[in-house]
């Protein structure tokens, strides 16, 4: 099994279809966008060649390959106005590792060690991210790689017939 990240700087067609297909993922939905109701959950988004395009201008995005194929994507952003601690020269991270048969190998581990590395090297210090509450495999992850809570954001995302809290946690890198 190898394991590649490349960052993303010339989209084309085919980078469009793989994000398209994950962001209209049923059981990915809930996992990685907040919704306010169930109908939102089943709101299907477009993710064509010219938004992802457009997603770089202020989105640092690198592909997860699995040997030759494409399997996720993780990003980060600098200081966006959804922080909850807002200290200057913050990245927000996310992932998805979209393909199933990527995850749960120890992929994601790798990959965000690979994305604390690249937000250094844009000389960036401190790391913040949201995890949804009920999702225990990216919180026990984030744990694991030494991220801490900071708050919750209460009623955040609709799911299971209730709302739930947005985890917030933060590494210093
Ligand atoms: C969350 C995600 C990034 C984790 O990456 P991954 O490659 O699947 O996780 P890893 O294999 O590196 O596992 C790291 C740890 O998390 C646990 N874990 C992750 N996914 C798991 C799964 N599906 N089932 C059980 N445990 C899991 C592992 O047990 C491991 O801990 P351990 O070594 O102590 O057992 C990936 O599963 C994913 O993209 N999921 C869907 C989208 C999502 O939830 N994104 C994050 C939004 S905040």
């Amino acid at each position: 099994m190898r394991t590649s990240f490349i960052e993303l700087t010339e989209p084309t067609q085919e980078h469009a279809d793989a994000f398209n297909r994950w962001e209209n993922d049923r059981t990915l939905i809930p996992l990685t966008r907040p919704n306010q109701s169930q109908s939102e959950v089943e709101e299907p988004v477009t993710m064509t060649l010219d938004h992802l395009i457009e997603r770089l201008n202020n989105h640092r995005i690198y592909l997860i390959y699995l040997d030759d194929q494409l399997i996720g994507e993780m990003n980060f952003m600098v200081d966006p106005g959804h922080l909850y601690k807002k200290v200057p020269g913050t990245a927000w991270v996310g992932i998805t590792i979209g393909e199933p048969e990527g995850r749960g190998k120890g992929i994601g581990f790798k990959a965000i060690q690979f994305l604390e590395e690249q937000v250094r090297k844009q000389g960036l210090r401190r790391i913040e991210l949201g995890v949804f509450e009920f999702n225990q495999n990216a919180h026990h992850l984030y744990q694991k790689l030494g991220y801490k809570e900071i708050g919750r954001i209460a009623d955040f995302t609709f799911w299971q017939n209730k709302m739930w809290a947005d985890i917030r946690m933060e590494k210093y890198v």
